[in-house]
């Protein structure tokens, strides 16, 4: 029998509960446009994650056809030298079917607390990003494979990788499919303390 509804549990509440379940990484996209002030709206509103001592150490690189072409023209350079040239050529074209690309960085610090700190502050402002696309029916895909770590790509984006390293390539767009997920249950990760 279905667990009955505690007391707090408004409609808006269900429904923003829902968002964050709900949200999955999506791998077939289609080609709907997405509207640009949509996206920097996202992003605007991934900025207010929380960030000890307020450091903002996010930067976020919203991609056009023109470099999205250079990664590709990448991850098939880095494909055929791992592997070989018809990998490459299914990686080259899997990837050019992703709609949006937004590449997210944290700033680099000397100090090792502040890093992880500020790594932790990029991660929430990724997630906030995701949900708020989630919400408007968009779906992603945080990536951190190879490509990631390439300094080609810094040339690419236009990064210092002395200054900066990535978080995540963000792909975004309406999805194809959407998987299904599962977690597990909370008391398997759930200590409560006396
Ligand atoms: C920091 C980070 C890096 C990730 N990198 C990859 C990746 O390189 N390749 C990939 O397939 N998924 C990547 N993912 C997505 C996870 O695989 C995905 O979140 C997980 O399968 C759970 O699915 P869900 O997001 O639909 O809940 C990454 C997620 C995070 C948070």
């Amino acid at each position: 029998m279905k667990k009955p509804a505690p007391s707090y549990e408004t409609q808006d509440v269900r429904e923003f509960a829902e968002v964050i379940r709900g949200r999955r990484t999506i791998n077939l996209y289609l080609h709907t446009p997405i509207p640009a002030d949509l996206v920097r709206d996202a992003i605007e509103a991934a900025t207010w994650a929380p960030n000890h001592h307020v450091t903002e150490p996010w930067r976020f690189y919203l991609f056009g056809k023109e470099t999205i072409e250079r990664c590709l023209d990448l991850v098939y350079e880095i494909v055929l030298e791992n592997k070989d040239e018809k990998k490459a050529a299914f990686k080259r074209q899997s990837w050019s079917e992703k709609p949006g690309w937004l590449l997210v960085t944290c700033k680099r610090s000397e100090d090792a607390l502040l890093q992880q700190e500020d790594y932790g502050a990029c991660c929430a402002a990724v997630q906030n990003l995701l949900l708020y696309l989630w919400k408007l029916g968009i779906g992603s895909k945080w990536t951190s494979g190879p490509i990631t770590r390439d300094p080609r790509l810094a040339e690419i984006a236009g990064y210092d990788p002395d200054e900066e390293f990535v978080v995540g390539l963000i792909w975004f767009g309406y999805p194809k499919v959407t998987p299904e997920q599962a977690r597990k249950p909370l008391d398997e990760v759930l200590s409560v303390l006396p």
